[in-house]
């Protein structure tokens, strides 16, 4: 018997179809206007799931059970709305890192700064658009040391009727095809994988390749403790490629990422550190790549056998495969970076490049492995070098839009330094005290509520103070001879600049418990590398040497060891933003300040209130 649905009925169950695949499926994007910037949905459920690696199983915090994340994808003038729920015992943010968050500083994510964490059984909605960034970055936790495990790739793609500024890599449609199961009983799966493959097919082959880091223990515990007994803390047990520890560790030879090449094609590899806390080489055996992007700006590109990627960074290469398939396979390296005084992980995690071949053909099957070769450990000139061959486009179409004039000028120093042994507790830091980092001096003490509100709502009164220091109190010769008083002071302190203003702001390494890099990332912002160089910055000479024509646009800076980096940045983002260093530990020890940008005066100069569902501490 045939029963006739109604039209409002067919209407309904349809518009019911179409929103569950917005929650099931984050690739799922609906169009909001005539225009082609469309609104993408993703739920990142926050909940733990056993992960095994080098024989170990953990629990780990995950959003949506995945390690790594899952990727975010749009194209620039996109809105991502994600809607985190937390399931796990944890209180949780997450941050979207190197989003610029025009007027949306609410959605950035830095648990005590921007907003209050989300606490168990609660969830909050991060709602902001991409304006004017193409590329690849990263999301992750931003409370503790939940990054570990809660990380995942940002792709930018350029907007439809964009493209590259270099030949377009090689483009692969094919790989989703098996997916598509309309025999599958489940309709709205069916209907979602349809809508899923038509996004997918006009996607750019996309190769993401991220670095991190494997911690048999919980990192919650391994910060706890060294915030307790003030030493250094447990470092990793291994690095990972795409979360794959790999075979240069034991028990792990079935965990190795391996990207499966054609001859003669040219791929992008999405490169992105999110490791705790170390600089890392990375170079793949006998093949050159072309650097042609960093933090999600396009730069002049450049080619390069090895490269160096400090956390928080991220970088787009070509790879371009050999013509004929070789008879060997090649190993991509990756080891760290490192001049502290300080215990590192001091591994080498390993993943394989391999070429297709006839499946058929036998003399494939002995292939030789290459293997690349890394600089030292400690080979900060290699470092300097490479970070100096960055530089921005500069054309008509991807200016650099540096400020030439500066109304404001900074000067902080960033290092490591120690605080006092609390009464009737025996502390493993250096010479009895505890660790601490700080910025010109002050180790930056989170608040109990977030800063963002405070200062939104007028009630800083208990929460910070707006009198963070310009420029050190107490100068001295900064890469000499460490002073003998290594005490940091403490404190909640931000630095309040008008709207507009044109800030040149040179971070200074110091010798302090050892010289070291800090990768410095400002939030809200991208900022132009002006200049860098070793020893004490020199304001009488080295100002005339900034490259103020195509300096390098990047959110995260590296501050040489035993050196010194100029940036510049145009202060047009109104709202709290945090500064810190990425290594994780000098995070957590106080390496860390917070800037409010003021309101301009026309309404779209303007922070606009929190949204309801902001969460409270
Ligand atoms: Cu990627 Cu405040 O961090």
């Amino acid at each position: 018997m045939a029963t006739s649905i109604p039209l409002s009925q067919t209407i309904l169950v349809a518009f019911l179809i179409v929103t569950s695949c917005i929650w099931m499926f984050p690739q799922v994007a609906v169009a909001t206007s005539k225009h082609t910037s469309v609104t993408r949905h993703y739920k990142f459920n926050i909940r733990l799931k056993n992960v095994t690696r080098l024989c170990h199983t953990k629990s780990m915090v995950t959003v949506n059970g995945k390690f790594p994340g899952p990727r975010v994808v749009a194209r620039e003038g996109d809105r991502i709305i994600v809607k985190v729920v937390n399931h796990a015992p944890n209180n949780i943010s997450i941050h979207w890192h190197g989003i610029r968050q025009l007027q949306s500083g609410w959605a950035d994510g830095p648990a005590y700064i921007t907003q209050c964490p989300i606490q168990t059984g609660q969830s909050y909605v991060y709602n902001f658009t991409v304006v004017g960034q193409r590329g690849t970055l990263l999301w992750h936790a931003h409370f503790q040391w939940l990054r570990a495990t809660v990380y995942g790739p940002l792709i930018i793609l350029p907007r439809h009727n964009a493209s590259y500024p270099f030949a377009k890599p090689y483009k692969e449609v094919t790989i989703m095809l098996g997916n598509l199961s309309f025999i599958s009983s489940n309709l709205i799966e069916s209907f979602c994988h349809a809508i899923l493959l038509i996004n997918m097919i006009k996607k750019i082959w996309q190769i993401i390749i991220t670095t991190g880091e494997w911690f048999n223990a919980d990192p919650e515990a391994i910060i706890n403790q060294s915030l307790q007994t003030g030493n250094g803390p447990n470092v990793s047990e291994a690095y990972t490629f795409n979360g794959l520890p790999g075979p240069t560790y034991n028990c792990s030879a079935k965990d190795t990422y391996k990207l499966k090449v054609k001859p003669g094609k040219a791929y992008m590899l999405r490169l992105i550190n999110t490791a705790l806390n170390d600089e890392l080489f990375f170079s793949i055996a006998n093949h050159t790549l072309t650097v042609v992007e960093a933090d999600a700006t396009y730069v002049k590109p450049f080619e390069t056998n090895i490269l160096v990627i400090a956390p928080g960074q991220t970088t787009n290469v070509l790879l371009k495969t050999n013509p004929n398939p070789p008879n060997a396979s090649f190993f991509m390296l990756a080891r760290p970076y490192f001049t502290g005084m300080g215990t590192f992980d001091n591994s080498t995690v390993a993943a394989i490049l391999e070429y297709e071949t006839p499946s058929q053909d036998n003399s494939f099957r002995n292939r030789t492995l290459f293997k690349p070769s890394l600089p030292a450990i400690n080979a900060t000139n290699f470092v300097a070098n490479f970070s100096s061959k960055f530089r921005s486009l500069a054309n008509a179409q991807f200016p650099a839009n540096v400020p030439q004039t500066v109304d404001k000028r900074f000067f902080f120093t960033v290092s490591l330094g120690a605080n006092p042994c609390p009464k009737n507790q025996t502390c493993q830091g250096p010479n009895g005290t505890k660790f601490a980092a700080a910025v010109n001096n002050v180790s930056f003490a989170l608040p109990s509520t977030a800063l963002l509100q405070s200062y939104f709502f007028a009630k800083s009164k208990g929460v910070y103070t707006a009198d963070f220091p310009q420029f050190p109190l107490h100068p001295f010769n900064y890469t000499g001879t460490p002073p003998n008083n290594t005490f940091v002071s403490n404190g909640t302190k931000a630095l309040v600049i008008p709207f507009n203003t044109s800030v040149e702001l040179v971070l200074q390494d110091t010798s302090i418990l050892g010289a070291e890099s800090h990768p410095l990332h400002l939030h809200g912002y991208n900022v132009y590398v002006v200049g860098q160089g070793f020893g004490n910055f020199d304001p009488k000479n080295d100002p005339a040497k900034f490259n103020l024509i195509d300096p390098v646009e990047r959110n995260t800076v590296g501050v040489p060891s035993g050196g010194w980096v100029a940036i510049r940045f145009l202060a047009d983002n109104p709202g709290v933003w945090f500064m810190h260093c990425h290594f994780d530990v000098h995070l957590s020890w106080g390496l860390r300040m917070a800037w409010i940008v003021l309101d301009g005066e026309l309404p779209n100069q303007k922070l606009p209130p929190p949204p309801s569902d902001l969460p409270k501490c």
